[in-house]
């Protein structure tokens, strides 16, 4: 998914410089964890995984992909729909129940209302977030995903699997420059085409994983593991403004919403890390209060806090490495319309504790 510093790119990198520093463990916490790219890959290597985010939305791809172990078999709804798939031999459940979805009847929502040229046309811009035909898509898929849960016919992991499957999906069709900050003013390509819903991975996994919503201060000081990685946003820019649309789809909560991009209020989910006064104080909270081996924390040349600041307030606490390597990364501009590619220093912070 694109989401601004998605690790996605650099998982092996970031593993590689993990192991040549010693770093081990059988538990892994990742505190800041967004896309969950780098908490999917520690699940895989064997790790007793943690994650935490502010957004929801990063809660529900937490629900499927990390807390979830197996594979869903929607047992239970693809028996009361008496549901067949006769287009793909072995089509698993997840398929077959997506295609389903993907041939529900349209449904007039909030999404259509809000986010689509038709449901603003009384806008002197209307939004052009969503086609017409995308906007009731995806009205209609999340209305039926919410009724299921309600009638009990999914359980909590096959709900979080289908809402991750509408967050991924609903990216590759947006009219954007990668961040709901701004729409294009004519339609992308990949915007016009009839949504189809994209099944996820699943990861199967016998391990007991333990995800969490909401600010991840809050647990610092119940938190006990081998690596605590730490991926905060590393400049002034909010999440939630930028990502407000997928957060409302995923929430679904008709919430109020202004101005020309139909903005939800998001005063309760702002992160002190995107403000210099407070980033350091909070980092520094986290490595006072947190029980960890080893603390990684992943930022770069560009960030807020300086590194001469984060090295000297570590070194209070144990021994600290800097790891440093050229990366280049795809970068909207402030109103999300243009596009360029920036090489910048991603930085990798060891710190191992003193015991
Ligand atoms: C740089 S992104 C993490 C990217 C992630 N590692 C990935 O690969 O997708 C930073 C994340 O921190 C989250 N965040 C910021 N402040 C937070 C806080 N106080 N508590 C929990 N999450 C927070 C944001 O919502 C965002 O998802």
């Amino acid at each position: 998914m694109r989401y601004i510093g998605n690790k996605e790119n650099i998982l092996e990198k970031i593993f590689t410089i993990l192991n040549a520093h010693g770093v081990h463990g059988k538990s892994f916490f990742d505190l800041f964890s967004g896309t969950t790219s780098v908490a999917k890959y520690f699940k895989k290597k064997g790790y007793e995984v943690h994650c935490s985010d502010l957004m929801y939305m990063s809660y529900c791809l937490q629900k499927a992909y990390i807390e979830n172990g197996e594979e869903p078999n929607f047992t239970k709804l693809i028996s009361s729909l008496n549901l067949k798939n006769d287009k793909v031999l072995f089509a698993t459940p997840l398929e077959i129940v997506l295609e389903y979805l993907n041939h529900i009847p349209d449904v007039k929502g909030f999404i259509f209302e809000n986010y689509t040229p038709a449901g603003t046309q009384y806008m002197e811009r209307p939004r052009m977030y969503f086609s017409d035909e995308n906007g009731l898509r995806i009205d209609a898929i999340r209305i039926q995903i919410e009724n299921w849960r309600k009638l009990l016919l999914i359980t909590e992991s096959e709900y979080y699997i289908l809402l991750a499957c509408l967050i991924e999906t609903v990216s590759l069709y947006a009219n954007v420059a990668g961040v709901y900050a701004a729409f294009y003013k004519k339609w992308d390509p990949r915007a016009v085409k009839r949504l189809y819903m994209r099944p996820i991975e699943i990861i199967p996994n016998t391990k007991t994983h333990h995800v969490y919503c909401g600010n991840s201060l809050d647990l610092v000081c119940s938190i006990n593991v081998d690596i605590l990685y730490l991926d905060p946003p590393y400049n002034e820019r909010q999440y939630l403004p930028n990502y407000h649309l997928v957060e409302t789809i995923a929430a679904y909560d008709s919430p109020n919403i202004r101005g020309v991009t139909g903005m939800r209020e998001y005063g309760n989910k702002k992160s002190s890390f995107c403000n210099p006064q407070t980033a350091l104080r909070d980092l520094e909270y986290i490595v006072a209060n947190a029980k960890f081996k080893y603390l990684v924390l992943s930022y770069n040349s560009e960030g807020i806090m300086h590194q001469e600041q984060i090295i000297s307030m570590f070194s209070k606490y144990g021994n600290v490495v800097l790891e440093e390597f050229e990366y280049l990364r795809f970068k909207s501009n402030n109103n999300g319309l243009a596009k360029t590619k920036k090489h910048i220093n991603e930085q990798l912070y060891i710190l191992t504790k003193y015991e």
